[in-house]
């Protein structure tokens, strides 16, 4: 008999190819398929009153992270959730404004803790289980559920600069001024992310993954502190608990340090950002360990021509090896959905020569 494990790797092309198989059709998802671009996404925020209210609310976070995958049958869902989840549940205060992202409190450092994480967080692992009912429920037998997190460095730029920066220069003085003081919320960073992932393993994610979002604004030598050794520590924990679960790494903007973030963090899978060449990503990563990616979101914006020829030239480099197709961001809000059922054409019809 199968175990629970390898049935779901055989029945889902999604952990099949992050797994190291090659899969007859590439399978595909997109980092933010769910959100603003979809006109039945804003009726349940509407409905919400406010974002972190789907958030929290296990039934309506469930709702959202449905709603891609029945207009455009992606082979993963994600969670529907926030990378500033964590801040929130360590004590700090964060809110997100209509049309101007996520503002957060003044970080006090000694306040932060573990006590309420789990309380705080049990919606969102609430929510997983919502997700994996739906997806059985709605014939999505296919599909596999990613959990997310964001990294430490990225969670930690939006906890000391407070929201969006355009040089993160108020973070990246902290970390070159004091870096004890700034390893030890790294650290309690790390904890609370590999916590927060094994969580929603528990409840039911089949993979997982970490985005650092802003891993391109640190030198080398910050990058290997607050990047990679981070990471190796989540990893680590997360496959001690779950050798099986398979984790994507998403380091954007890593530049040629990509190369030592997949090598030697422990990830499974690679999400290339939009500027990884196609070419150096088939030799120096993909030789080694799945990719996923690199789509210019506003590519998909753009539509038509540009898409159809994008895509496909992804297709031609990528889906000779390992593959996920995704995009090197998130979707963007003014992506009209037709768009997104083009590219999703564009893959279905795609076969590996
Ligand atoms: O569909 C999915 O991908 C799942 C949900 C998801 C969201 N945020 C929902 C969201 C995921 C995986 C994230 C990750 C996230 N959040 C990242 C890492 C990926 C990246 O984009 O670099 C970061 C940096 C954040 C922090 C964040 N959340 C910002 C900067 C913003 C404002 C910008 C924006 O697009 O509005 C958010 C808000 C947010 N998170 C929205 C969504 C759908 C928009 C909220 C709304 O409805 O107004």
């Amino acid at each position: 008999m199968k175990t629970a494990l390898e049935t779901s790797f055989t029945e889902k092309p999604f952990l099949q190819a992050l797994a190291g198989q090659k899969t007859n059709a590439v399978p595909f998802w997109l980092m933010r398929q769910a959100g603003r671009y979809l006109p039945e996404y804003r009726a349940v925020r509407g409905e919400a009153g406010g974002f972190l209210n789907m958030v929290f609310d296990p039934v309506r976070a469930a709702e959202v992270t449905l709603q891609p995958l029945r207009r455009f049958g992606m082979d993963a869902a994600i969670l529907f959730s926030d990378i500033l989840t964590v801040p929130l549940a360590l004590g700090q205060d964060v809110r997100f404004e209509e049309g101007e992202g996520p503002v957060l409190g003044e970080l006090h450092p000694d306040r932060l803790g573990l006590e309420k994480f789990d309380s705080v967080m049990a919606p969102v692992y609430d929510a997983v289980r919502e997700v994996r009912s739906g997806l059985a429920r709605e014939g999505f037998g296919h599909t596999a559920l990613i959990g997310f997190a964001g990294a430490p460095w990225t969670v930690a730029c939006y906890m000391v600069e407070g929201r969006g920066s355009r040089d993160y220069a108020k973070v990246k003085t902290f970390a070159y001024d004091d870096p004890k003081e700034f390893s030890r919320l790294i650290d309690l960073l790390t904890t609370a992310t590999a916590r927060y992932l094994s969580a929603q393993i528990a409840a039911g994610a089949e993979a997982v993954q970490i985005f650092d979002s802003w891993a391109g604004a640190l030198d080398d030598d910050q990058f290997r502190r607050w990047v990679i050794g981070p990471a190796q520590k989540i990893v680590g924990q997360i496959k001690r608990e779950y050798p099986g679960v398979l984790v994507i790494g998403f380091p954007r903007g890593a530049g040629a340090l990509y190369a030592d973030y997949a090598d030697q963090t422990g990830v499974d899978a690679v999400g290339l950002d939009t500027q990884v060449p196609l070419s150096w990503a088939a030799r120096e990563i993909q030789t080694k360990r799945p990719v996923q990616g690199n789509l210019d979101p506003v590519c998909l914006l753009a539509g038509g021509n540009a898409l159809e020829s994008r895509t496909k030239k992804i297709l031609e480099t990528l889906a000779g090896g390992p593959f996920v197709f995704n995009l090197g961001h998130g979707v963007i809000k003014d992506t009209p959905p037709d768009h997104v059922a083009h590219l999703a054409r564009i893959i279905r019809n795609w076969t590996n020569s």
